[in-house]
């Protein structure tokens, strides 16, 4: 249950075991997980990143030879991942692969690897699982739709296309890569195509979700306009 203080500023603290999820959906290089990582540090939630859940499984997959159509070592490889986030790190196995689910390779295979029916549904439950113990903020393309249809908030972000892949080859940048913009922009067509028009859990705004247009605005402002909303005082 959520109550108001005499400021008006919505305390979200819930009783024991009822937990607050903010789920944030959109394509990609809308600034989601810039947005979600610093949303969740300024209410004290825990940022959980979807989407590298499903890069590491791709990362996995490339890593191991496994071929996209065996299904059976997918599903294996699946279930006995074991998944951790420790602040800006993300581990797969204990291992800190932080770094490598981001190379251009992975990012391009993601796509395919994340539309595998059997695939998603093990990842909808660890992630699921992650909402029981804490109070969260979880980033990605079904959240509102798919994974938790109950979210207490749920956000869509949009930008357009230019920007989009502006911010991202800034983001290659960041990471030694250097890569003409026309090629990013190709590639997140691409992938927005495939992540929208897939069978599973598609890309799609949920209904009661409040839409948040990024492109003419900074990191600092996304932050606050979903801040403010969640905390009732817009
Ligand atoms: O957010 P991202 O770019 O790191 O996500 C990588 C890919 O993972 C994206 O192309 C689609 C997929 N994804 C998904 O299908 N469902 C999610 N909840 C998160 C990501």
């Amino acid at each position: 249950m959520t109550k108001t203080n005499s400021t008006n500023e919505i305390n979200l603290k819930t009783e024991e075991g009822n937990k607050i999820i903010v789920a944030i959906d959109g394509p990609s290089g809308t600034g989601k997980s810039t947005t979600a990582r610093i949303l969740a540090e300024k209410l004290g939630f825990l940022y959980i990143d979807s989407g590298a859940m499903y890069r590491a499984i791709t990362y996995e997959l490339i890593s191991k030879n496994v071929k996209p159509n065996d299904i059976k070592k997918i599903i294996e490889l699946t279930q006995n991942a074991k998944m951790s986030f420790e602040g800006e790190d993300f581990f797969l196995n204990g291992k800190n692969v932080t770094k490598e689910i981001r190379s251009l390779d992975v990012t391009n295979k993601v796509s395919n690897v994340s539309a595998i029916k059997e695939l998603r549904k093990i990842l909808v439950n660890k992630q699921r699982e992650f909402a029981k113990k804490n109070d969260i903020v979880m980033d990605g393309r079904d959240i509102g739709t798919v994974v938790f249809p109950n979210a207490d908030f749920k956000f869509y972000m949009i930008c357009d296309l230019k920007t989009r892949a502006a911010r991202r080859r800034q983001d290659f940048m960041e990471h030694g890569m250097k890569i003409a913009v026309e090629k990013i922009q190709m590639e997140l067509s691409k992938r927005d195509k495939i992540d929208s028009t897939r069978k599973e859990s598609p890309l799609k705004k949920a209904k009661d979700a409040i839409e948040v247009d990024t492109t003419n605005m900074i990191i600092e402002e996304q932050v606050n306009l979903l801040y403010r909303k969640i905390k009732g005082l817009d």
